[in-house]
């Protein structure tokens, strides 16, 4: 049977092509689909970052990131516990801290009623099941929206450690599982591990913001807590280059020497190569947060009905997954619990 379209992609036929390999075969039907899927993804992989403001009940949308809310700590702990039912294993909060509280060495992080303290214990008391993350940096405390002490226009290391590590033992204080310090400081990790395990917090964890890079990705988050108009110049002489991967296994191998209990690529989808080296170079948990702007640039284009907004969560969440996480921070965790567990 000649066929001038088979010489043309000569003369063999698809089999003699392929060796009769065919690897559409599994892909059928959906029952041998979901035989051979090689990852999944389940609710006890997501972490739920949510932001907190001063008040009662008080509920404020975030113009750039549709569906996300700033919330009281009395809605929090509601919050918390819709998270625990849903079977979310953990929160991270992030505080909107008030301008009259914010200084040039963001010292209000050290008092132990600060919004994030409090709500820690409050979250604790009311739905002890659920675990806390909280960040150790100084950016909702600070004046300029630097994670560090800002002196003559230079983010000072050694002195925002020591900050930071106090802080970390106050979070861990009022109820704090794990302290995710996202500051990018040298040292931090070891500082903290040291001021945990003197203050009495051994069973604390770390979980280290190993590589965080400067990104665009960020805004969003700036506007939900408050340091978008503040931040003087950008971060990058403490954030990562994004252009840098070498330098980003340099850290994360640092960081779990100086006793991280587990690492985190941030921003995430634009990072999944990193996940990746550092998951096989280490083989320690790992964890990515997918950040406002990814969230938002999802929302946006679903908005517009230029996606289909749920598969596109669902997809990049999985992506995370087949990477290497065995973790995501994402703001879609209440609704991608809800898919998981419908
Ligand atoms: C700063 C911090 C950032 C985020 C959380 N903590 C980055 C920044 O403002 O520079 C970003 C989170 C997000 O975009 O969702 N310590």
């Amino acid at each position: 049977k000649h066929s001038p379209l088979k010489a043309a992609i000569g003369g063999r036929s698809v089999d003699e092509i392929t060796g009769s390999r065919r690897l559409r075969r599994m892909r059928k039907a959906d029952w041998s689909r979901r035989l051979v899927q090689e990852n999944h993804l389940k609710v006890d992989d997501l972490i739920w970052p949510i932001f907190l403001v001063d008040g009662v009940n008080v509920r404020e949308p975030i113009d750039a990131m549709p569906g996300v809310e700033r919330v009281s700590i009395d809605l929090a702990v509601k919050e918390a516990e819709r998270a625990a039912k849903l079977g979310i294993p953990a929160l991270a909060t992030f505080p909107r801290v008030d301008g009259a509280r914010k200084d040039l060495t963001g010292s209000h992080i050290l008092d132990p009623d600060n919004l994030i303290n409090r709500a820690t214990r409050a979250i604790k008391e009311a739905v002890p099941q659920i675990g806390v993350i909280t960040d150790a940096a100084l950016d909702p405390f600070t004046d300029h929206g630097h994670d560090g002490i800002l002196r003559n226009g230079v983010i000072v290391n050694d002195e925002t450690v020591e900050q930071v590590a106090a802080a970390a033992v106050m979070q861990a204080a009022a109820g704090a599982d794990i302290i995710a310090p996202s500051d990018m400081m040298d040292g931090r990790i070891g500082a903290i591990r040291d001021a945990l395990d003197a203050g009495g917090f051994q069973d604390v964890a770390i979980m280290s913001y190993a590589t965080k890079f400067a990104s665009a990705f960020y805004g969003p988050y700036r506007e939900a807590i408050g340091t978008s108009g503040l931040l003087k110049g950008d971060k990058k002489t403490y954030y990562l280059d994004p252009a840098n991967a070498a330098e980003a296994l340099r850290e994360a191998e640092q960081d779990l020497a100086e006793g991280a209990d587990m690492l985190m690529v941030k921003p995430g989808l634009p990072y999944l190569d990193i996940i990746r080296t550092l998951k096989n170079e280490f083989n320690v948990p790992m964890f990515a947060y997918q950040v406002s702007g990814e969230y938002s640039m999802i929302k946006a284009a679903a908005a517009n009905g230029w996606i289909d907004g749920e598969r596109a969560m669902m997809e990049s969440l999985l992506g995370f997954k087949r990477a290497g996480c065995d973790g995501i921070l994402t703001y879609f965790a209440p609704q991608a619990a809800k898919l998981l567990t419908a």
